[in-house]
């Protein structure tokens, strides 16, 4: 079992064509780092600094930024350079921008919820995204934070016979049940015809670092390969014993060890690796405006 710790301190990483020093302050000893020096506004046109920025991202998982007066050009090219941009089913995109999903919660609508659960974003895609590049429009004065989570350090510190345990297991990821869920039932059948939901391993080969990720989250409904003679000798051991293990799955992301959480202000960014972490937007706040903008990069096929 490896605990990765990112506890090195604070490091110059190029004197880049920005001028400035790429510098890098880790927030945690599991997940996160903040850069600074960086404009993500001119990003898109520097190819060093987009190597240093993606193996940035591989080691942190979750890369925070200040400051980012960018236009909404400027943060889709950015996003652009690590793949083709999705939008989102139930959440509109930008008009002008496709591929700028805006995740907008109104104090005239105080009953809007979303994004309140644990989650790999879009896993019920067959090719859940790559990542997100994610910047605050609009935020209240206190509250309405983000968590991210490290789901290589959750596995990795899985008892060693729960990992045995899940080693071969495979999992339903379904957008009905979480976004159709408050539609009419036609609406939401409609939902699910055009997104089915997706089977992915319970335990992910990240595609570029080769690293196992506990791959469950609030999109998933159930194990498809656990009712085996292996695991279930009555019917109890699949239900509700796999059900109970999923649970148990899931909850790795709510371990504060392996969080990060992160304090928005107006042009705050954040760019996460989504094959890796799963994340949460904090409801703690009264009705008010916040205003998020968030480009989806298109990801892989997982195995
Ligand atoms: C998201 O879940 O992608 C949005 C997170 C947030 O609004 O902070």
């Amino acid at each position: 079992m490896t605990f990765t710790t990112h506890l090195s301190a604070p490091a110059v990483v190029r004197a880049g064509a920005l001028k400035n020093s790429i510098h890098v302050e880790p927030l945690t000893c599991t997940i996160g780092a903040e850069l600074s020096n960086v404009d993500l506004g001119v990003a898109s046109e520097d190819e060093a600094l987009l190597a240093e920025i993606r193996a940035l991202l591989l080691r942190h998982r979750v890369l925070f930024f200040r400051d980012q007066d960018i236009t909404r050009t400027q943060h889709v090219a950015f996003a652009r350079r690590f793949g083709e941009l999705e939008d989102h089913p139930v959440a509109g995109s930008d008009p002008d921008h496709p591929g700028l999903v805006r995740i907008y919660k109104s104090a005239n609508s105080p009953n809007d919820r979303y994004e309140n659960a644990w989650h790999t974003d879009a896993t019920w895609r067959e090719k859940p995204p790559f990542g997100c590049v994610l910047r605050c429009v609009e935020c209240p004065p206190v509250g309405g934070d983000t968590m991210w989570a490290n789901m290589v350090e959750a596995h990795a510190r899985l008892p060693e016979d729960i990992k045995a345990r899940i080693a071969g297991l495979r999992a339903r990821h379904s957008i009905e049940a979480s976004f159709g869920a408050a539609m009419p039932i036609e609406k939401r059948l409609a939902l699910h015809a055009q997104y089915p939901d997706a089977e992915h391993p319970v335990v992910r080969t990240h595609p570029e670092t080769g690293e196992k990720v506990l791959f469950v989250n609030a999109f998933t409904t159930h194990f498809t390969n656990f009712h085996t003679p292996e695991n279930v000798r009555f019917g109890q051991d699949a239900n509700p014993g796999a059900a109970q293990l999923l649970g148990y799955l899931i909850s790795q992301a709510y371990v504060p060890e392996f969080q990060v959480r992160w304090r928005w202000r107006k042009n705050s960014m954040a760019f996460w690796d989504n094959r890796s972490t799963q994340h949460y937007a904090v409801m703690d706040y009264p009705p008010c405006d916040r205003k998020m903008e968030r480009a989806g990069i298109v990801g892989d096929a997982t195995y």
